[in-house]
Parts: C-alpha cells; sequence; structure tokens
C-alpha cells in the first residue's frame, strides 16, 4: 500500500519503519495541518491508500508545556487533526490518527479497566486537546483513532519511558497502562492493512508499576540505580509537575476484535529491556 505520512516525530518515525519492513511504499511529509488547501495539495501529488497523522504537540521538555501553550497545543492536536480528517474525508482515504491514552484519569466504571467506548475524563491541556478531536474524529468513517501511552522503547532517548524515570529526581508509585513501541507499529501496521476504522486503545494487556520498570532496569541496565519514590498527588504539591498527570489503566477490547494482538505487558517489557540494555552496554 501506499500510505503518505504527516509530520513523523518520535513517534511517527518508529511506525515508517514498521510500515517499509512490512513492505508498503511510505512517503513522509511535512505540512501544516491546519492549512486545508496545503493538505489538500499533498493528498494529490501522493494519491495514498491511506494517511498517518503523526503531527501533534505533546509539550517538549514536557506535557506541562502545553499548559502555557493552549492555542499552539489546541491547533495541531484538534484543529489540525481535524482538517487533516476532513480532506481525507473528502477524497475517501483511510485515516490513522495517533490518540492517547492519557484522555482517561484513575478508576475507571468497569475494575477491568478504560474501554474504547467510554467517555473519557481529560484533565490537563493536553489531554483536553486530544479529547476533543477524539469527540469529533469517531463521527467519521474513514478515521481510526489509535491511543497509546508512555512509550516504552530500546532506543535510549529522552522520550522514551526508561530514560524518564531513570532520570527524574522522584519517581511516583503508580500502576498503569503503556504501550511498549514495537507493539504500537504492530497495531498501526494491523490496523491500516485491515481498514480499522473508531477507536483502539494500543496499550500491552496487563498493568505495569513504575516499581516493575525500575526492578528490570536494575536487573539488566544498572545495578548501582536507585530511585527515590514519591505518591502521584505529591508530584504536584512539592512542584514537581504543574498538573496532575493521567494515570490509567485500559482494555484493548477493539484491537483483538480486529485480530491484532499484543503481548502481555511483563514479556514485552523484559524483552524491550534486554535490548535497550544492549543498546546501552554496546556504546
Ligand atoms: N510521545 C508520546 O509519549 C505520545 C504518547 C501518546 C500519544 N502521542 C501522540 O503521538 C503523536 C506524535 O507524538 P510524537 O511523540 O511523535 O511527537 P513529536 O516527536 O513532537 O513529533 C510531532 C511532529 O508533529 C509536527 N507538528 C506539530 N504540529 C504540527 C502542525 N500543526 N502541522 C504540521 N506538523 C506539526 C512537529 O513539528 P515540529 O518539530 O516543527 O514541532 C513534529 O515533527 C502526537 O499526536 C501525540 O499526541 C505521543
Amino acid at each position: 500500500m501506499k500510505i503518505l505520512v504527516f509530520s513523523p516525530g518520535y513517534v511517527g518515525k518508529k511506525i515508517v519503519t514498521g510500515l517499509q519492513n512490512a513492505g508498503h511504499d511510505i512517503e513522509s511529509i511535512k505540512v501544516e495541518i491546519t492549512d486545508l488547501n496545503a493538505v489538500h495539495a499533498a493528498l494529490d501529488a501522493s494519491h495514498p491508500d491511506a494517511v498517518l497523522n503523526g503531527a501533534g504537540r505533546r509539550g517538549i521538555p514536557n506535557v506541562d508545556w502545553c499548559e502555557t501553550n493552549q492555542i499552539s497545543t489546541m491547533r495541531s492536536n484538534t484543529i489540525g487533526a481535524l482538517i487533516l480528517a476532513q480532506a481525507c474525508f473528502e477524497k475517501n482515504i483511510h485515516m490513522v490518527h495517533l490518540g492517547t491514552g492519557c484522555v482517561f484519569y484513575g478508576e475507571s466504571p468497569d475494575p477491568a479497566g478504560w474501554k474504547e467506548s467510554d467517555h473519557a475524563n481529560p484533565q490537563a491541556v493536553y489531554s483536553r486537546t486530544k479529547y476533543a478531536a477524539d469527540l469529533i474524529l469517531t463521527e467519521l468513517p474513514n478515521v481510526a483513532i489509535v491511543r497509546f501511552r508512555m512509550p516504552i522503547d530500546s532506543e535510549p532517548t529522552p522520550e522514551n519511558l526508561i530514560n524518564k524515570l531513570v532520570k527524574y529526581p522522584k519517581i511516583i508509585d503508580v500502576r498503569n497502562s503503556v504501550t511498549v513501541l514495537d507493539d504500537l507499529v504492530t497495531a498501526v501496521v494491523g490496523i491500516i492493512e485491515k481498514r480499522g476504522v473508531g477507536v483502539f486503545h494500543a496499550v500491552n494487556p496487563g498493568v505495569m508499576a513504575h516499581r516493575d520498570l525500575m526492578k528490570l532496569y536494575t536487573e539488566l541496565v544498572d545495578p548501582n540505580h536507585i530511585s527515590d519514590w514519591i505518591t502521584a498527588d505529591a508530584l504536584v504539591s512539592t512542584g514537581l509537575a504543574k498538573r496532575i498527570r493521567s494515570n490509567n489503566i485500559m482494555q484493548n477490547i477493539r484491537l483483538r476484535e480486529l485480530g491484532i494482538e499484543l503481548r502481555p505487558i511483563d514479556i514485552a517489557l523484559r524483552d524491550v529491556m534486554e535490548k535497550y540494555a544492549r543498546a546501552v552496554h554496546s556504546v
């Protein structure tokens, strides 16, 4: 398939590699996604079978950036996503949009976790702009929204959850649904190939405590590393973050319905940490 990828960044580039490995013909483009004419021109020039929206604002160095850059965040995460989806709808092109599981905060109505069909309860600016897009995009018959969170990767980079937790002076002692990036790639490739639409939760089955990740880190990467722990509430009250972070557990029902199975988190986490350790120790 010919797939046009808009603005691949950290996550988009990983997916591009996965799509190429799966034999697809990829074109990457950097076009302002709030510009409908520019988006139409890009689609006319490329004639893709599918589009991946890799663009978005997640906040650099972290999501607190979005709290004081509301307009930029809204333009990229909400308006741009809708404009891109409009252009794809008008040309009957399947579009995969990168959403986030951080639209859910805390306990889910179903003790097994938040479902794709649940209404979310976003709090931070970033989460609100992402969920605002989701609410409209779910009304379009040509769009898949792939929600993932806290990406874990074998490559040591600042965006990797492993690097983040190792660097933090204090780590919140919480349990979450998380996404190993190799599994996100599996999910997105499968959704594009099967032309899946609607919301998909691309989280690894099972729950990961930050303590599980750090335990594996000391076992496989650095036995001398010591972590300091705090509660989730203390993150804001001690000034380490501007706004409470999303912590949650999600179910991935719809991926399974589409015939896409992700690895359980304990297996995927050990695999990715072994690869991470090899990358760190080979430097
Ligand atoms: N990374 C995560 O932890 C995570 C977790 C869950 C969901 N997501 C979602 O995944 C998507 C990609 O995240 P990422 O981590 O790959 O981000 P990234 O590395 O910052 O890449 C995003 C890319 O989008 C571009 N962009 C931003 N606004 C744009 C606009 N209006 N028009 C065109 N291009 C624009 C950026 O360009 P510039 O470089 O010029 O700014 C950048 O190249 C986002 O939608 C994010 O919400 C990310």
